[in-house]
């Protein structure tokens, strides 16, 4: 007994020293729901918690127990995994398993299925602790688009940009493809930028990107407006999207219980030359336009560009390569020009180029000099000449940037991520 005490409190001191750092690692991927199966446990944490039950409580409090994931929890589901993953990594070390953690994931398993589980929270730890809750679909390509979750190359931008904060501070930025907006929420609450402006093309991407800047960049932190959201319009346009992604994962939420789902969609999504874009049929039943809010958006004339109220930086485009007209390239006034995970459907690369080019050569009578930061992960060679060959033939010329040092995040790092950054010569 004594000894067993002994190693508790030794224990203890050793949580204080460096597995606080494993708590908040195996904290920070619960919540950005890191596939169960692909969690990353060091070997001692296991067996720390095995020595020490008020471990495996404090490990309760990091995630289940979390405030953040009772304002924003990851799908049930995938709560009932990461417990039932929890217990058999205790149960198959005959540890003396906490009362707490039975109970925790006994209270999961008597609640309610949710109606459906299609887009969910990931969170998403800042350097100063704080969380970026984004709502998301769980599967990266869903009913053929692929701006309904945060893509590896996000994360990674993100990264680098936390470490070279000079390149976007005092700029006006503006992001192309930004999906949800996970780089640029990050870079509007850790940067000085002068002003961002997310674009996409996509109603839906663009109806969820504007909920996940009220979360993180307005004022309603600590509710999520999707659940409270009292707008019939809103409602409906949520109830839509959530029916179109369980039509297209047909009840399947492996996404998260299983290792290989991710690697699959990547896999089709690079082999697939029929990953489409704007064009989709069932993506423009409704007409594209900024139907924002207007007690949170003051739009524009055109309604294509919208400024958020409670932070005058922060301006939201419906911006399609392939339709844009240049003079509404020249309003956007980018000194900076981020992208992720943009490069991979050879036949939007043409659309995409004239875009860079028109941004980059903009600044040419003024005393900007444009420079675009791009970031793709490399899971087709082809895709990543063609832009670069692309690029090229308009006189825009690149330089490879050196990787984050310090890994941020919990994406899939298997296939490698390269920022290019390009500038007019
Ligand atoms: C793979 S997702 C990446 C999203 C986000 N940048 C990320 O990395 O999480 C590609 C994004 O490009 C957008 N996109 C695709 N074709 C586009 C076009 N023609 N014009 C503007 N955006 C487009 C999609 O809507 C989607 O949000």
């Amino acid at each position: 007994m004594a000894s067993s005490i002994e190693e508790c409190n030794k224990s203890k001191s050793r949580l204080k020293l460096d597995s606080l750092e494993s708590l908040k690692e195996i904290s920070s991927q619960f919540f950005e729901m890191v596939p169960v199966r692909r969690m990353r446990w060091k070997d001692d944490d296991a067996a720390m918690m095995v020595a020490c039950p008020d471990l495996q409580v404090e490990l309760l409090n990091a995630t289940v127990r979390h405030p953040v994931c009772h304002d924003f929890p990851p799908a049930l589901s995938y709560r009932r995994y990461f417990m039932k993953l929890l217990i058999q990594k205790l149960e198959a070390q005959d540890a003396d398993v906490a009362d707490e953690v039975y109970e925790a994931y006994t209270d999961l398993l008597s609640r309610p299925e949710d109606e459906d589980e299609t887009l969910c929270f990931k969170s998403y730890a800042l350097p100063s602790g704080e969380y970026v809750s984004l709502q998301e679909s769980v599967h990266l390509v869903s009913q053929g688009t692929t701006g309904l979750s945060t893509w590896q190359a996000a994360q990674h931008l993100a990264e680098w940009i936390l470490e070279n904060p000079q390149v976007v501070n005092n700029r006006t930025v503006t992001e192309l493809g930004c999906g949800l907006g996970f780089t640029g929420i990050i870079v509007c609450k850790c940067c000085q930028v002068q002003s961002y402006t997310f674009t996409d093309c996509h109603s839906q991407v663009l109806y969820l990107l504007s909920n996940n800047i009220n979360q993180n960049l307005g004022t309603d932190k600590h509710t999520s407006e999707f659940k409270d959201s009292s707008n019939d319009r809103e409602k409906r346009m949520l109830r839509k999207i959530r029916r179109q992604l369980s039509q297209s994962s047909n009840g399947d939420n492996s996404g998260y219980s299983d290792n290989n789902a991710d690697l699959d969609s990547i896999t089709k999504l690079a082999d697939s030359d029929q990953i489409c874009t704007c064009e989709d049929e069932d993506l423009t039943i409704e007409p594209v336009d900024l139907n924002l809010n207007p007690e949170k958006w003051g739009t524009d004339s055109s309604s294509l560009l919208a400024s958020y109220r409670h932070d005058s930086r922060v301006r939201l485009c419906h911006l399609d390569w392939e339709w844009v007209k240049e003079k509404q390239l020249e309003e956007l006034q980018a000194d900076v020009i981020l992208a992720a995970d943009v490069v991979y459907d050879l036949s939007i690369i043409p659309a995409l180029v004239l875009v860079l080019k028109a941004l980059l050569y903009g600044g040419a009578n003024s005393n900007r000099k444009p420079r675009a930061f791009i970031a793709s992960t490399i899971r087709n060679e082809d895709s990543r000449d063609a832009f670069l060959i692309a690029m090229a033939s308009e006189g825009l010329n690149y330089s490879v940037l050196e990787n984050p040092k310090q890994q941020r995040y919990f994406y899939d790092r298997s296939v490698p991520i390269e920022i290019l950054e390009f500038y007019a010569t």
